[in-house]
């Protein structure tokens, strides 16, 4: 039996821990592990290395991906998937394990229709996958997110300001919901919510009315012109307002114990899912639980957003 593993898309802090384990569960079954290096490009690029256990010692705490990542255009043509699918039968790779967001996914999904036996491990710190509760990095960016607030809303205090902070997520909220009810955010600015200008800017006017030395905006990116906003609010409140984009630093730094434990037992399940015949199956947290979950259904399952969290949020944060 031989499996071959690769990381795909963003890369999530974690993503290592999920590499050792699946390599260290495989190898103590026997099985033959092949690393495929580079995303889906190193299958194109015949960027093939046999693994063993060594070549996942003193990994386990490291951000980025040993194996590195690529976003792969050509797993998006039919040609390519049926390209890939050749090259990974003429490497005689059984079960190709991905680990990745929806991208990745949905390029396995289509290789799995071709043919290729494939169990993918949610690792993005969007967390913007539905049939799961936390993909691997969401929760270590979380931590990053609120280390960075910390020192912004030192300066804001002392200077009496307001700041919008830009956080990833793309079409998904999560990592502006759940840092800013951890910031004690006055307001979340999230794609699942519509956008309510007058609610930002009395939340703004209620604190300084009580003396508030800090007022912090979570905005998710891609949902509005962050120095725009900032503009906007300075105006109708009276609030000198700053803008903090925080970006790629959200994705890099040492994976949190809880990225790290998840990504250990995703890894080892997913490796005890390669026995079969043909796979195609996401494994994902679901109510603490590791499941495997048909990949269409898992892809096609929508995300909900937590209104509960956003409400509580709302409450609290005044
Ligand atoms: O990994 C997910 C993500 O971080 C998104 O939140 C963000 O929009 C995107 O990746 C940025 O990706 P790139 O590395 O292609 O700029």
């Amino acid at each position: 039996m031989r499996i071959g593993v690769l990381t795909s898309g963003g890369d999530a802090p974690g993503m290592n821990a999920a590499i050792r384990a699946v390599v260290r569960v495989a190898v103590y079954e026997n099985m033959e592990v092949v690393g495929i290096a580079n995303g889906y490009s190193g299958i194109f690029n015949g960027e093939f290395r046999p693994m063993d256990v060594s070549s996942v010692a003193d990994i386990i705490h490291k951000g980025g991906t040993v194996l590195g990542t690529s976003r792969c255009d050509a797993m998006t043509t039919e040609e390519g998937i049926a390209r890939a699918y050749e090259i990974l039968k003429a490497r005689k790779i059984d079960h190709l394990i991905v680990i990745g967001g929806d991208g990745s996914m949905r390029g396995a999904l289509a290789l799995s229709e071709v043919g290729q036996s494939v169990v993918c491990i949610p690792a993005t710190i969007d967390n913007d996958l539905g049939y799961q509760d936390a993909s691997i990095g969401f929760y270590t960016a979380i931590e990053t997110i609120l280390d960075a607030v910390g020192k912004i809303r030192d300066t804001s205090s002392a200077l009496r300001r307001a700041v919008v902070i830009e956080v990833m997520g793309r079409h998904c909220g999560d990592l502006a919901l759940y840092a800013g009810l951890a910031a004690g955010a006055e307001s979340v600015i999230v794609p699942e919510v519509p956008f309510d200008f007058d609610r930002v800017k009395n939340k703004i006017l209620a604190g300084k009315k009580r003396g508030k030395r800090h007022h912090i905006i979570f905005l998710t990116e891609e949902q509005l012109p962050a120095y725009g906003l900032a503009k906007d609010l300075e105006e109708a409140t009276g609030v000198e307002t700053r803008v903090t984009i925080l970006g790629y630093i959200q994705r890099g730094g040492i994976p949190t114990g809880v990225d790290r434990m998840n990504a250990s037992r995703l890894g080892a399940e997913a490796v005890a899912r390669c026995g079969g015949e043909k796979n195609s199956l996401a494994m994902g947290l679901v109510d603490g639980r590791i499941e495997a979950v048909d990949l269409e259904t898992a892809l096609s399952t929508e995300k909900v957003f937590n209104r509960e969290l956003y409400d509580i949020l709302d409450k609290i944060s005044i």
